[in-house]
């Protein structure tokens, strides 16, 4: 029976040459491939990108790290995780150095993380996001811890628990979890 497709060796060529370059990273720079790796390990996307962690994940990546308004508000007043496609834009590569081993920041942005980083691990979260190219806008600014937030926030206060945690509460999360997910492929390379 013929094929119902049939296709010629310069197609089929032209498509392997085509599929084999979007796997890799438009620069062809390892580092730009390991900022992908870190920013999807080191949990950036789970404050800096909106609806990550309550998706698991599913947001696609022409999102990912936009920035998120909803706010954080705790005794140190509120704060909004920043767009970093937008905050990378204006520093050079050594900038960000200087700015990710030297400035802190309001919780809940582990600044330490990125303190303690490789150089290399910071060049590359760099250049993995420089290359995604600037996308979304800017959040809102922090709002001191006595005034009042005028978007969504969620509140970072610790409470006194119960002496016995109740069991049968544990799956009352509302509704907010999505908890379907496809089972991992194992990972054998690391870049
Ligand atoms: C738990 C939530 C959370 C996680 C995880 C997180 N951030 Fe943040 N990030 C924030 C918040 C909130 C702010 C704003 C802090 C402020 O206003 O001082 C922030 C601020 C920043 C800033 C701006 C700092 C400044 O004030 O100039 C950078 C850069 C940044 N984050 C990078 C990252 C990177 C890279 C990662 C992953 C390694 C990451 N963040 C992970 C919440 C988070």
């Amino acid at each position: 029976m013929k094929s119902r497709y049939t296709f010629f060796p310069g197609v089929v060529l032209a498509l392997i040459t085509f599929s084999s370059h979007a796997a890799e990273p438009k620069t062809g720079d390892p580092l730009v491939e390991r900022g992908r790796y870190l920013v999807m390990i080191a949990g950036c996307n789970d404050c800096h990108t909106a609806g990550y962690m309550e998706k698991n994940g599913a947001v696609p990546e022409q999102d990912w790290l936009t920035g998120d308004s909803t706010g954080w508000r705790g005794p140190w007043g509120t704060t909004y995780a920043v767009n970093l496609r937008l905050y990378l834009q204006p520093l050079g590569e050594d900038q960000w150095l200087t700015v990710a081993r030297n400035k802190p920041a309001r919780p809940p942005m582990p600044w330490y993380a990125l303190r303690d980083m490789h150089d290399d691990d910071l060049r590359a979260l760099y250049r993995y996001i420089r290359q995604l190219g600037p996308a979304g806008s800017s959040v809102p600014g922090f709002v001191p811890p006595d005034q009042e937030p005028v978007t969504p926030y969620i509140v970072m206060v610790p409470q006194t628990g119960t002496a016995e945690p109740a069991p049968e509460k544990k799956a009352e999360d509302g509704g907010f979890f999505d908890w379907s997910f496809k089972p991992a492929k194992p990972r054998t390379t690391r870049p």
